[in-house]
Formats: structure tokens, C-alpha cells, sequence
């Protein structure tokens, strides 16, 4: 269909399974067992409602902010996701094209199907900012000499996943006949990925299980923080943060911002969904926002979603599937019109709730129900 008939991130997420290869929908669709956490990181968000205000003057409305120091038309960013080329030829390319457009920032993967140099180079300007996501090696001289090149690069943050130490187990992935195409093999025999599908059952070892054992499963707030603190300028995320006493301990260990995050469902399943924890950090802890940048992805597809994050003290939502679906289905026009919808949405959702910039959404604005609507 034409993109102007796309009028939602749902809509998109529709265009996209019809275009997607069976295999490519898997992995980009699939979660961690019965998908429950991935389930209700959407539903959560509905347990959230706002009390608007009135009556404050909204004709300037600006949704735009600052993430790490870097500038953002709005207070979202595209989170990390591995293999964009399964669905398009052009992958994450095409993201960094529609993220240029717009004016958003691309988180770039460790286990992107273009390296991060490709990546670098296809930016709009010199100065679009672009954030790397890491996965962290066994060995800390691999892993150094990657940060090393990326912040040579001009990429502007670090953020270092922590929910992903070894593979999440997604049974729809592991069900399909998951065989990349030729091009996409080349990639990954580069770049093993914790990502890539198993599908060589669980007696054997085989691939997947050399590819998880390249990552580093002993990571430690003493030893892991200090060491990726010594080897890099760029702000450093802990991408993964599912409780309130680790973003305590985030704070504490001196990085510049926690991702509350649990891998969009596709890692430990019934992790609590990320809103929810997102909430009792806010509740508990309200210091912690004022020490370090807090983020939050994890089923975000409204404006509102964003909104009701903010309100609670992010500073920006990633989203991660919408960006690949409309990759897939449209390139970078399809990333240049989620972007559009979101601002729409944000904007609108703005002006209603009585805030004209960012700085409005405070937490008195929304409320957390007991009860579920219809
Ligand atoms: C991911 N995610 C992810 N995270 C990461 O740190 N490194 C990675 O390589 C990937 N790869 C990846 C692939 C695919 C297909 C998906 C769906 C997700 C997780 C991602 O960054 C993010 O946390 C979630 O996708 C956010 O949830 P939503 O917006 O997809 O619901």
C-alpha cells in the first residue's frame, strides 16, 4: 500500500508482514518463550493515564531534547537491533538516512549486518549524532580496540547491553528454518552475534554456542564500569537495567545513564515489563533521576507511551521493531515516516496535556491504575 495510507506504527508492523520472509519475521518479531514479558511491555502501558492540565498556552509546542549531550527533534531514539538486512537490502543504512531527515539518533549494533564504519559514513551530515551499542567480548583488548574505532568514528555514546549475556531462547526462531541468505552469512561469519537464532538444537554446542562464548558472561559493576570508563571519553549506558537496586547501582558506579530495558521480551521472559519498572524506580527512588539520564524501551508504539514514560522522568523512549518493519517495507522512507507518525502523535499529546515542551511532562501528570480497562 502507499505509505500515506500508514497511520500508525500498527499499521506499518501489518505492511511489514506481508513483505517480510518468514524467516525474517521471526527474528524480528519473536520473544523469549511465550512472549509474555513482550506482550505486556505493550500492555503495560495501558495501566497509565494521564490527568491533563488546562488552560497553559500550547500554540509552541516543541518536542524536541537532549540526549547525551546530543540534540533530538524528540525525545525518542532508535534502539540497537541486529541483521536490518534480513529485511532490506540496504538495512541499518536505511535507518541512518531516515534518522538524518528527521533528526533522531540510530543506536547502532554491535551485530549490525554493516559495520559501524559503513554505517559512519552514510550519516546525512558529519554531525548527525549516532550512538553504538556493545556487546562486550571475553577479551577486553577486542572489545577496547571496538570502542576504539567507534569513538574515532564520531559515534557520541556507548551503550554497553547487559541483559544479553548469553542468548535468549525464542522459540518461534529456533521453530523456523532460520538460514540467512548468502550475503547476510558473510556478515555474521565477521560479526558472531548473541542475536542469531540457535537452531541446532540443545545438545549441541555447534555455532551458537562459539558465538555466545565470545561474549564476556562475568561482567561486573566493579570490574566491567571501570574498565569500559578507561578505555573511552563518550558517555557510557547500562542498556538492560530491570530492577530498581541495579539503576541504584548504575548510579553509583558513575556511568552517565541507564536503558531500562529487557531486550523488547526477548531475553528472560516475565522480566517485569520496562513501564512498570520505569514506575518503581520513580516511586523508590527519585534520586536516581536527578544523578543520571534515565531511558526506558520496551513496547512503546504511541505517542502517549512516550509521553507517559516522560512524565515519569525519562528522558527519552527507544523503540526498536517499528524502525526494522519499515525499513523492510518502505526504506528509508518508511523510517522517515515512523518518525513523522511519532511526532504527530507527541505533539498533539502534548498540546492536550497542557505541556509545551519537555520540561511540562512532570509526574503528577499521569497515574498508575489497579484497575483493567476493557
Ligand atoms: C533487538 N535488540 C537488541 N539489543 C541490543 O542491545 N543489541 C542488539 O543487537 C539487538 N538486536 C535486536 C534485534 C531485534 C530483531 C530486536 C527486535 C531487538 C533489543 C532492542 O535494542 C530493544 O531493546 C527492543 O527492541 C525494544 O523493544 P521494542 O521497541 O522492539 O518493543
Amino acid at each position: 500500500p502507499p505509505l500515506k495510507r500508514v497511520l500508525t506504527l500498527q499499521d506499518m508492523e501489518n505492511v511489514a508482514r506481508d513483505v517480510l520472509s518468514y524467516k525474517a519475521s521471526a527474528y524480528y518479531s519473536s520473544a523469549a518463550d511465550d512472549q509474555t514479558t513482550h506482550t505486556e511491555n505493550v500492555r503495560a502501558f495501558s495501566r497509565f493515564f494521564f490527568h491533563p492540565r488546562v488552560l497553559r498556552p500550547v500554540s509552541q509546542c516543541d518536542p524536541s531534547t537532549t540526549i547525551l549531550g546530543c540534540k533530538s527533534s524528540l525525545p525518542i531514539f532508535i534502539s540497537a537491533a541486529a541483521l536490518a538486512k534480513l529485511g532490506h537490502p540496504l538495512g541499518e543504512i536505511n535507518i541512518t538516512r531516515g534518522a538524518g531527515r528527521t533528526g533522531v539518533i540510530q543506536m547502532v549494533s554491535t551485530n549490525a549486518s554493516f559495520s559501524a564504519s559503513d554505517i559512519a559514513a552514510a550519516r546525512v551530515s558529519p554531525t548527525q549524532p549516532l550512538f553504538f551499542q556493545l556487546y562486550k567480548k571475553r577479551e577486553d583488548s577486542e572489545a577496547e580496540k571496538l570502542v576504539k574505532e567507534v569513538e574515532a568514528l564520531g559515534y557520541n555514546a556507548i551503550f554497553l547491553t547487559v541483559d544479553a549475556i548469553i542468548a535468549g531462547r525464542r522459540d518461534r526462531d529456533i521453530k523456523a528454518p532460520f538460514v540467512l541468505e548468502d550475503q547476510e552469512k558473510e556478515v555474521t561469519k565477521q560479526q558472531p552475534s548473541v542475536e542469531e537464532p540457535q537452531d541446532e538444537g540443545e545438545d549441541t554446542l555447534g555455532t551458537s554456542g562459539a558465538l555466545v562464548a565470545a561474549n564476556d558472561v562475568d561482567m561486573t559493576w566493579e570490574r566491567t564500569i571501570p574498565w569500559l570508563r578507561s578505555v573511552t571519553n563518550l558517555p557510557i549506558v547500562v542498556k538492560g537495567i530491570q530492577c530498581v537496586a541495579d539503576a541504584v547501582l548504575a548510579a553509583e558506579a558513575g556511568v552517565d545513564g541507564i536503558l531500562i530495558s529487557n531486550h523488547g521480551g526477548r531475553q528472560l521472559e516475565y522480566s517485569l515489563p520496562s513501564i512498570e519498572v520505569l514506575y518503581r524506580l520513580r516511586m523508590q527512588r527519585p534520586d536516581v533521576f536527578q544523578r543520571i539520564e534515565v531511558h526506558v524501551d520496551g513496547g512503546a508504539r504511541r505517542g502517549t507511551d512516550i509521553l507517559k514514560a516522560l512524565c515519569l522522568g525519562a528522558t527519552a523512549v527507544g523503540i526498536g521493531r517499528p524502525f526494522l518493519y519499515a525499513q523492510s517495507a518502505y526504506g528509508d522512507a518508511g523510517v522517515v515516516k515512523i518518525v513523522k507518525i511519532l511526532e504527530r502523535e507527541i505533539v498533539y499529546g502534548m498540546q492536550l496535556l497542557g505541556a509545551s515542551s519537555v520540561r511540562d511532562l512532570v509526574p503528577e501528570m499521569v497515574e498508575r491504575i489497579n484497575w483493567q480497562p476493557e
